[in-house]
């Protein structure tokens, strides 16, 4: 099957987040790619979507919240039921069911719903925000992932 590639239309305006977001293409076409038989990679894949679901969300959720987001928690709501379906996944994995095709329905329908739309909005609310921050220049300390975004916006 040809491979789904990288698209503008995916991007959030924020590299950081879409380093984050290819991710998903990645186990996207690694599900096409995968033999159904192939248990010890889906394996790998569900695992390393098990990870993303940590590692991102976790990292989305405290820029939100550093930037008052006034959505965090919706968003993170939609965050907290993504994780339980693929948890569900490996569950049944483990007791033998063959999920990949789900998982790839629900990876796919996630680039575009969430990523495209939910993710789309809270990126550009914190662009606003941070270099609002950045222009008042508040000799306030900043954490440092936090310090870390507000010199990226300074800098633009
Ligand atoms: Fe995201
Ligand atoms: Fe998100």
């Amino acid at each position: 099957m040809a491979h789904l590639e990288w698209q503008n239309g995916f991007s959030v305006g924020l590299e950081v987040l879409d380093q984050q977001h290819m991710r998903i293409i990645d186990y996207l076409n690694a599900l096409d790619d995968a033999d159904v038989n192939d248990r010890a990679l889906i394996a790998r894949i569900l695992d390393e979507t098990i990870d993303y679901t940590q590692t991102h969300f976790t990292y989305e959720e405290t820029l939100m919240e550093e930037a008052s987001y006034p959505f965090l928690r919706a968003h993170t709501r939609v965050h907290e039921l993504f994780t339980h379906r693929v948890a569900d996944y490996k569950r049944r994995f483990d007791a033998g069911e063959d999920v990949a095709r789900e998982l790839h329905e629900t990876l796919a329908h996630w680039l575009v719903r969430h990523i495209k739309r939910e993710d789309a909005d809270y990126a550009k609310y914190l662009r606003a925000h941070f270099v609002k921050a950045a222009a008042a220049s508040r000799p306030t300390p900043a954490p440092g992932l936090i310090a870390r975004i507000r010199r990226f916006f300074a800098d633009e």
